[in-house]
């Protein structure tokens, strides 16, 4: 079964979480449902992903068919930029809830250190914006918002039993050491791309320090940038030589390594299938151990290659807050 790591507030993360970018409307909640069937408890969900109502169908359809308890999953939801303003915070939480069917949730982080301009709430969700992001937000308009601000709100949802830890997402050590310096309560997480070919040593041992649990993104790295044309598939970690060496010799995939290699680092990772085989194998990687050796050959595939930076959020919101080096 899979092992949890233990947050600040007590609660236990399991370390394989299903991640729910880009699964697709009209099949997230059955791969939802499906995978509690298959034994995850750890949902990794964000209102930017514009599909949390559908998250929630599937965790009620396996709660209602007696395959688990609220209280046995782990539910992760982040705040969208549009929401930085202490008065928007709540807000988004309670349209997370609803949209969810959860009274609360286990971990709210803050999506990215950027702060956009306030887009209405029925705007921002389905149906509309999924279809057409740039109805949901026209020009990306940058509505800078201190930090300190948003986090303060983020620490009344913890009050308010809302949520019952919170965290940071896509923060680098310097905006976590500042965070660090004046948080009542202190982010529990911070979730960030990690893979074999953007290891972030530096940061994940920061964090380690600080008693923030880490949880990687993208743990295959490019594959879903491939599929809306960020990056090409033949990029994908999964495709690497050393990688498919050493799964051979533990009779696993590439994938099942590449989680198995996070696992070993420490932190959490929650990647993102939406057929029921790879799901199943992504949960199976606890039944192997890499040896030292394996481990640092994977590590030695670093190339500090991120995949997730996006015009998106042009070059002023998104390209000056990552180092370049870690
Ligand atoms: P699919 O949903 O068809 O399984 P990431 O989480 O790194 O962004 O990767 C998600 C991508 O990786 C999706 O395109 C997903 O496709 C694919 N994927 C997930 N699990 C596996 C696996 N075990 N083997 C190969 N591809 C996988």
């Amino acid at each position: 079964s899979c092992p949890s790591l233990v947050l600040r507030s007590g609660a236990k993360m399991p370390q394989v979480g299903l991640g729910t970018w880009k699964a697709g409307p009209g099949v997230v909640a059955s791969v939802v449902e499906e995978a509690l069937r298959a034994g995850y408890r750890h949902l990794d969900c964000a209102c930017d992903y514009g599909n949390e109502h559908e998250v929630g169908q599937g965790i009620k359809a396996a709660i209602d068919a007696g395959v688990c308890k609220r209280e046995d999953i782990f539910v992760t939801s982040k705040l969208w930029n549009t929401y930085h303003h202490k008065e928007h915070v709540r807000p988004a939480c309670e349209r997370t809830l609803k949209d969810l069917g959860l009274d609360y949730i286990d971990l709210y982080l803050i999506h990215f250190p950027i702060s956009l301009k306030f887009v209405p709430f029925e705007k921002r969700y389905p149906p509309e914006w999924i279809h057409d992001p740039e109805a949901a937000n026209p020009k990306m308009e940058v509505d800078p918002v201190p930090l300190s601000e948003t986090w303060a709100a983020m620490e009344e949802l913890v009050d308010a039993g809302l949520v019952k830890d919170i965290g940071v997402s896509n923060f680098n050590c310097q905006l976590l050491a500042d965070l660090l310096s004046y948080a009542r309560i202190k982010p529990s997480v911070n979730q960030v791309e990690l893979h074999p070919y953007l290891t972030q040593e530096f940061l994940v041992r920061f964090c380690k320090e600080n008693g923030v649990v880490v949880t990687g993104y993208s743990p295959f790295g490019a594959l879903s940038y491939a599929s809306i044309g960020m990056a090409k598939e033949e990029e994908s970690v999964l495709n690497n030589e050393v990688i498919g060496k050493i799964g051979e010799k533990h009779g696993k995939s590439p994938a099942q390594v590449s989680l198995r290699w996070a696992c070993q680092r420490g932190y959490t990772v929650v990647p993102k299938s939406a057929n029921i085989d790879r799901l199943k194998q992504n949960l199976n990687v606890f039944d192997f151990e890499l040896s030292q050796e394996e481990m640092e050959a994977i590590s030695g595939l670093n190339r500090n290659r991120r995949y997730n930076d996006p015009g998106v959020f042009t070059e002023l919101a998104f390209n000056t807050f990552y180092p370049i080096h870690n």
